[in-house]
């Protein structure tokens, strides 16, 4: 191996350390400090057009693009083969996949041992967050993928501004390799991983807030600041510290007054984030005045100030989004967002050298290059784009990003909004009573997995705070923390759920989403200014429909209102009853509000009789029964 070409402004001996070793260990035929310069990007960028990684889009309708394609086992995150190796299996919990620390590095030695041979090993330094925050964290990345130095220069703050703020200071150990040598003289392929799906790790080591990534070369497997670091090392952090790193996105409203609230929101994944992330409001909010801005679109930090307020930070840089589904008519701020300077992977090429996926706006193209290469045409079976395409792309071309979306002082945050999917029981909008129910709530949040028919629940997978894959330690110790941070502040933001997916007796989605979703963010935000009425139900705080702002809405009635919002007693029951699936799950360490509170909403449920907006089933069934007991 050539020499470790140290540049002269490293002087971080832990670092220096730790890339002689990697070197050592790994093999590779060099070693390459990224600077984050725009010329290195470009020269990376060239190189890859020149190995095959890379296809340079058409330079007049996408400048400065290019279209990556994945090998076709490697197209998303691998939660199967994900780690949290924590010293004590009891600190990983029941959700998490766990290995001792010490089995683990006996594994990954083995399988990094010559892993580089026949490539370059780049050394990556980044900042997550804004250079000088003070809730903002160093990391190293030691990737042997070009491919992940130029995403990671797009999603983070990458190269010798972070090296030199970080100095000889803290970082987070990040490694990363393809897992594919190549011998002497052997080829390369244009995207190289290690095809075996049981051959990827993707292991934390929370103790020691280290990150050993193997196999893969796809998105948040490989670009290790992202999930590794910023949800799953950062949330162990935030425990230990008394911060909060989240799965959320970070939007300012401000209304005509010019008064200003930043709102975070969890979601799962594909549940519309990247849109509410970038909500364009009605034609008459906008008229009025109400703006929407974009401070983060995946992942919040959010740390209380010397006051006790929270702030917020998104630690990212850029936008790893998904392309299926993303047009001018649902989100034009995306679509701008990508125009340029954008690094697509997985979706298709057109003739004309531009990309194409499922559900971009105009005509399906008549023939394309599907993302595994082949020629496509819409009479094909198969789509275009793989589901699970991505587009990075710079925060800053975003149209409405946040003046303050770099602000080393991170934004106040007024409200949390967490949502799932829910075909049904749950109402478009409620307000939790307070912080402790609005934490019972979002552990509750979830998914259904099978459709429901009307009566009747179908398989939930409960996704607590959006964080079910992200969650660096016990979910139940994670509830003590968010219930501990509510206690620790003078005025916690309000809590609310939404669920934009509830579905009619007829299996249509009873509210329409997107730019209406405003509505809702409205009384959110008027809510926690306490300038928005609602009533009380058993459950929380919910707008009557003369509560909401209805300008502009099309074909919406009160009566729909009413189906979208309607708490059905039955339902909340066997839907509360249904909580303890996740409660037994997690009950060595499950806080003792969540059984409490489950106790106050059934009997709210059980005693109130059409309070509010809850109507009530006069009729008793079995399962009432039992839930009451
Ligand atoms: C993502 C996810 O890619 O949540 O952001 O899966
Ligand atoms: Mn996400």
């Amino acid at each position: 191996m050539s020499n470790l070409n140290i540049p002269a402004n490293v002087t971080n001996q832990e670092l220096i350390e730790w890339v002689t070793k990697t070197a050592e260990h790994c093999q590779p035929n060099d070693v390459y400090w990224c600077d984050g310069s725009e010329e290195e990007y470009n020269r990376l960028c060239e190189e890859m057009v020149a190995s095959g990684t890379f296809i340079r889009l058409n330079p007049e309708k996408r400048p400065n693009s290019f279209l990556a394609r994945s090998h076709p086992s490697d197209v998303a995150r691998v939660e199967d083969r994900t780690y949290i190796c924590s010293i004590s299996k009891g600190d990983a919990g029941p959700t998490n996949n766990w290995m001792a620390p010490r089995e683990m590095k006996d594994i990954l030695n083995e399988k990094f041992r010559g892993c580089m041979t026949g490539r370059t090993m780049y050394v990556i330094p980044f900042c997550m967050g804004p250079i000088g925050s003070p809730i903002s964290q160093f990391g190293v990345e030691i990737s042997d993928s070009p491919y992940v130095v130029v995403n990671m220069k797009i999603m983070t703050r990458m190269g010798n501004e972070a090296l030199e703020a970080m100095g000889d200071g803290e970082f987070v150990k990040c490694l990363h390799s393809v897992g594919m040598p190549l011998e002497t003289g052997e080829k390369d392929v244009a995207w190289a991983c290690s095809p075996d799906p049981k051959d990827k790790y993707i292991v934390h080591f929370p103790e020691e807030r280290s990150i050993v990534s193997y196999g893969s070369g796809y998105g948040g497997n490989a670009l290790l600041g992202k999930k590794c670091l910023a949800l799953r090392i950062a949330s162990t952090k935030g425990r230990d510290e008394g911060w909060l790193a989240e799965h959320m996105l970070i939007v300012g409203v401000e209304s005509p007054d010019g008064k200003k609230d930043y709102v975070c929101a969890a979601f799962p994944s594909a549940c519309g984030k990247t849109n509410f992330a970038m909500l364009i409001p009605p034609k008459p909010f906008q008229e009025e005045g109400w703006k929407v801005t974009t401070v983060g679109d995946d992942i919040a930090w959010i740390k209380p100030d010397e006051k006790g307020k929270l702030r917020a930070i998104n630690p990212e840089f850029g936008f790893f989004g998904v392309a299926p589904g993303t047009n001018y008519k649902t989100n034009s701020n995306a679509m701008e967002s990508i125009r340029a300077n954008t690094i697509f992977t997985n979706v298709a090429l057109t003739d004309d050298g531009d990309v194409w996926w499922e559900g971009m706006d105009g005509d399906k193209p008549a023939h394309a290059i599907d993302w595994q290469g082949n020629d496509w045409t819409p009479a094909s079976d198969k789509p275009a784009a793989h589901p699970n395409a991505r587009f990075t792309a710079p925060i800053t071309q975003c149209p409405v990003v946040d003046e303050d979306f770099d602000n080393p002082k991170g934004v106040p945050v007024s409200a949390f909004i967490f949502g799932g999917r829910r075909n049904s029981v749950v109402p478009l909008v409620l307000q939790s009573f307070n912080w402790a129910f609005g934490v019972y709530m979002a552990a509750t949040m979830g998914s259904e997995m099978t459709a429901a028919a009307f009566g009747n629940i179908g398989e939930v997978r409960r996704d607590p705070f959006a964080m079910l894959p992200f969650a660096g330690y016990h979910m139940g110790d994670y509830f003590s923390h968010w219930l501990d941070i509510g206690r620790s502040i003078p005025e916690p933001p309000r809590i609310f759920s939404v669920n934009w997916f509830r579905k009619g007796e007829d299996g249509k989605f009873l509210w329409n989403g997107f730019g209406d979703n405003m509505r809702i963010l409205k009384w959110v935000v008027e809510r926690s200014r306490g300038t928005s009425k609602g009533v009380e139900t058993p459950l929380g705080w919910q707008p009557k429909y003369e509560h909401l702002d209805w300008r502009g809405i099309e074909d919406f009635t009160e009566e729909q209102f009413n189906k979208v919002m309607n708490l059905d007693r039955d339902m909340w029951l066997k839907e509360i009853a249904m909580h303890d699936d996740l409660f037994f799950k997690l009950y060595d360490r499950l806080p003792k509000e969540m059984a409490f509170i489950r106790e106050l909403l059934v009997s709210n449920l059980w005693r109130q009789q059409e309070l509010g907006l809850a109507p009530s089933r006069p009729e008793e069934t079995e399962a009432t029964k039992a839930v009451a007991k």
